[in-house]
């Protein structure tokens, strides 16, 4: 039975749930999708967040580049993306993109599910879009690690409301609410830094590393 709405039913139908990587031809149509930037614009999200030139981004679970490359446009040349992902086939096709578009701050960076190759506390903003739900704590825990102190943790993803099932996003039992997003999150070293929609289908959360003295 799907939990109810609103429900924290975490970690244990959370953990591993889509441990799949995604590639092939039809995962990347997907993701590449013409029509995504009418329900969901990543220049739009990068604005929201404050992304600034010079800025250091980590986007984990990159995909195509649907975030990276736009947030690779704001940094500009003195800052730079990592575009991370467990899939070698969207690393190498990550890889190539850059080279075509001509955006050499784009790194992708192929990862493990227990460990992200990049150092700690690196980044200004660290991205995952469209893949909490599906993510295992241990590379939450890496997607925290390379936050730096007073970094921001942007988490977007479908809203888990029977009214608002669209095009995208997983299966309804497997959407997280934004109360449950924040809840998991919460479980690392980061605090609440606001939470709204984005678009129809869609919401952000952001979390904050805290600063230390
Ligand atoms: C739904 S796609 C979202 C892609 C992109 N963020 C976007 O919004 O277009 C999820 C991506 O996360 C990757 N992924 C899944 N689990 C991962 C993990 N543990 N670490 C890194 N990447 C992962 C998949 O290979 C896939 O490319």
């Amino acid at each position: 039975m799907p939990p109810r709405a609103g429900a924290v039913h975490l970690p244990a139908d959370h953990r591993g749930m889509h441990e799949a990587v995604w590639s092939g031809p039809d995962a990347i149509a997907k993701l590449d999708d013409p029509r995504r930037g009418s329900w969901e614009d990543p220049h739009a999200l990068w604005r929201r967040v404050g992304l600034r030139p010079g800025m250091t981004v980590v986007d984990v679970g990159a995909g195509t580049g649907y975030y990276a490359f736009p947030a690779a446009e704001r940094v500009g040349r003195s800052g730079r993306v990592f575009a991370v992902d467990r899939s070698p086939e969207l690393v190498r096709l990550l890889r190539r993109r850059a080279r075509e578009l001509h955006r050499p701050n784009v790194v992708a960076v192929r990862s493990r599910i227990d460990r992200i190759p990049l150092r700690g506390g690196i980044a200004d903003r660290v991205i995952l879009a469209n893949v909490l739900h599906g993510l295992p704590p241990s590379t939450i825990a890496e997607a925290v690690r390379v936050l730096r102190p007073g970094g921001r943790l942007v988490d977007v993803d479908a809203k888990r409301s029977h009214r608002v099932v669209g095009p995208v996003g997983p299966p309804f039992e497997h959407r997280l609410s934004v109360r449950t997003a924040q809840e998991v999150l919460g479980r690392y070293d980061l605090r609440r830094g606001g939470a709204g929609s984005f678009g129809p289908y869609l919401y952000v959360v952001v979390m904050v590393r805290p600063r230390r003295r």
